[in-house]
């Protein structure tokens, strides 16, 4: 059965007390929003406390390097993630992407060592928006989920968690609409159950990203094949992250 999802990508915003308040603001509600699981990627510096402080809240961490150990200056690796009690890691968000030039090989290594770690990975996937325009957007997302994640075993594929998020609609308040969002969740399901079998596909949930508020959750929630959101900026305020994960 898919999973209802609300996550919160906090990107590189906030300071301790507001992370911190943030995070304890989500956790007093997670019994109120029991039938959807919550997830919170606060930034990493953080992600340590806010995990001993909230029990019982998934933590996950924004990025990590796919090695155990050694010398990768700057880098948290993915033991380290694992060791302080983390549970999702996001891959293949489109900043990571476009900013710091992660690759389809290394996004799959990066799948790769989170599963083999026993985390959660949420691949992002979204088509820019020169691609949307010259309606090329099903082939070049079927490409980057071939490319980094349908190497997977389907045991493998039923533990990860799918995020369409447009990057014409990340941050710039242009929501894509509900069929738009409804076509591609379709697809990335097909895809799926092209791949691994329909029993795989149903198990997978697939989150909408970009743009995504109090206000249009709900009709997005309602589409047939989206699963829950993969918030960002309305992600930083307790109440409108709340009002989100109760929109189903
Ligand atoms: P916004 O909700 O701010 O558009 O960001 C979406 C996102 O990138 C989540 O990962």
């Amino acid at each position: 059965m898919r999973k209802k999802i609300v996550a919160g990508n906090w990107k590189m915003n906030l300071l301790s007390e507001e992370a911190f308040n943030l995070a304890n603001g989500v956790s007093e509600v997670l019994a109120s929003v029991k039938d959807v699981q919550l997830i919170v990627f606060p930034p990493a510096v953080f992600a340590s406390s806010i995990i001993e402080k909230n029990q019982g809240l998934n933590v996950g961490l924004q990025n990590f390097y796919p090695a155990e150990k050694g010398a990768f200056t700057g880098e948290i690796s993915v033991s380290q993630v694992k060791n302080i009690g983390a549970t999702h890691v996001l891959v293949g968000h489109s900043e990571r992407r476009a900013i710091f030039n992660e690759n389809e090989s290394f996004l799959k290594e990066k799948v790769d060592a989170a599963l083999l770690h026993g985390l959660i990975p949420v691949f992002c996937c979204g088509e820019p928006l020169e691609i949307r325009k010259v309606n090329t957007e099903l082939s070049y997302v079927k490409q980057q989920l071939i490319d980094s994640l349908f190497h997977l075993s389907a045991e493998e594929m039923m533990k990860c968690i799918v995020a369409y998020e447009p990057v014409w609609a990340i941050g710039t308040g242009k929501t894509a609409t509900v069929e738009q969002a409804e076509a591609m969740h379709k697809a990335i399901r097909t895809w799926i159950a092209e791949q691994y079998g329909k029993e795989v596909s149903e198990e997978i949930s697939i989150l909408y990203g970009g743009s995504c508020n109090a206000s249009n959750a709900k009709e997005l929630f309602a589409c047939e094949n989206v699963d829950g959101g993969l918030i960002g900026g309305a992600a930083l305020q307790v109440d409108t992250f709340i009002t989100i994960a109760q929109a189903f």
